[in-house]
């Protein structure tokens, strides 16, 4: 079988490291891909977005299974492209995509099938938003409708924060017109955990629960990210709270997309508060996260081919989904600057001392290969993935690994999974 897998960052080199465990699988493709990818599959220079080029690609190449990672050409359709023209994709059509690319549309959905979420309000004039942030106060959250590629969301501790977030968004236009409606929603307190499960719009099965760290700094001190790090199983999240979380969140999101003939066969992802042992929603994404998906593939036992092509096909129930017992910790090494503005082409040192290294995967996010040596192409470089018998076990190694590389201006936090670790050990 040959697969394409969309996409060029440490998520996509995880579905396609699994992907190539499989016996099924013969030949993968990537677009675009980076330079850990193109060791394991044939990467291919085209935009995520254009549809076209990826439709004739999968034609002239007999390409039985597309994979989407990013969420701009599920929100832009892609899937809903390629079914019409009778091919096998996993990621849900642009109707479901927008559980993800539009903020309101999601809350409203959440609020119809009875999913706990945050309090909230929509608005399109800045005035009547800014009205509402006065009459609610602070803390309070102002987030852009829109896609803001990972960005848009503000959480304002004072009134005046939250004004000069819809400034921003609003007036500024910094997201542009994914900006054109905010969210405003109380702000609720608790801790946070990742909750993806797999769907063919039928059947749900969960993932193993992971969380991330989206602050650049230890501590959760600095600006957000796209993720830092990751590791998995999450302590806020023991059985008794994922068949919670089934039950509330997973079985409702599952009726609503059956009530709505959403064609939805991928992954939801439902970013969660967890406070008194209740589980809120603070968004849903229609895909894998990053770099949860490091963490999470890294536990799975079963054929991921297997389960990515009954989810195409609607036949996840007789898909057999098994996990590892090990834990697992996944560190992100960054560029110098990131997420601010940072220098590209410095060359890692150190990957193939990791390689040699058992329980251990370097998956690559931004980089590229200069024609002599591995570089650095984004801002997430690196992402050192370890598993171990339990979560610190896990976290040890990765750090022992992560060690052994280098780049001019890398940084990563030191602090990845000390929550889990904090709470319980796995
Ligand atoms: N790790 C957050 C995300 O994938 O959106």
């Amino acid at each position: 079988m040959k697969v394409l897998v969309i996409g060029g960052g440490g998520r996509e080199h995880a579905i396609v490291w699994k992907l190539a465990q499989s016996k099924r699988v013969d030949k993968i493709y990537c677009c675009p891909g980076n330079a850990g990818i193109a060791e394991l599959a044939e990467c291919l220079d085209i935009k995520p977005t254009d549809f076209d080029a990826l439709l004739n690609l999968v034609r002239y190449e007999w390409i039985d299974l597309t994979i989407v990672g990013p969420e701009d050409p599920l929100a832009a359709g892609i899937a809903d492209v390629f079914r019409k023209d009778g091919r096998k994709i996993f990621g849900p059509g642009a109707m479901g995509a927008r559980l993800e690319s539009g903020r309101a549309f999601s809350k409203d959905f959440m609020r119809r099938y009875g999913i706990p979420t945050a309090e909230y309000r929509v608005f399109s004039s800045y005035i009547h938003a800014e009205d509402y942030v006065r009459l609610k106060g602070a803390p309070i959250v102002v987030k852009a409708d829109g896609l803001a590629a990972g960005k848009g969301v503000y959480v304002a501790k004072t009134v005046d924060e939250a004004c000069e977030a819809l400034r921003l968004i609003m007036k500024e236009r910094v997201f542009g017109e994914a900006g054109d409606r905010v969210v405003v929603e109380e702000c609720v307190q608790g801790e946070e955990a990742s909750f993806m499960a797999f769907t063919d719009g039928t059947t749900i099965i969960p993932m193993v629960s992971s969380q991330d760290h989206k602050r650049v700094f230890d501590g959760d001190l600095g600006p957000n990210t796209g993720g830092m790090g990751a590791y998995s199983p999450a302590p806020v999240l023991p059985e008794e709270m994922e068949r919670t979380v089934m039950e509330k969140v997973m079985r409702p999101f599952l009726r609503g997309v059956q009530a709505e003939r959403m064609d939805f066969r991928g992954v939801i992802y439902a970013g969660l508060m967890i406070k008194d042992k209740k589980p809120m929603v603070l968004e849903f994404n229609c895909r894998f996260g990053d770099p949860e998906t490091q963490a999470v593939l890294a536990r799975l036992d079963s054929d991921f081919f297997e389960i990515a092509l009954a989810v195409s096909e609607g036949k996840l129930a007789q898909a057999s989904v098994a996990w590892k017992p090990e834990a697992s910790v996944c560190v992100v090494a960054a560029s110098g600057g990131y997420p601010g503005s940072y220098g590209k082409g410095k060359v890692i040192k150190g990957l193939n001392a990791v390689k040699r290294m058992k329980d251990v995967v370097v998956f690559h996010a931004g980089t590229g290969f200069d024609g002599e040596s591995t570089v650095t192409a984004g801002g997430r470089v690196l992402g050192v993935t370890a598993t171990g018998a339990d979560v610190p076990a896990a976290k040890a190694r990765a750090y022992e690994a992560i060690a052994k590389i280098s780049f001019e201006g890398m940084h990563y936090r030191k602090d990845i999974a000390d929550r889990a670790i904090g709470r319980s050990a796995c």
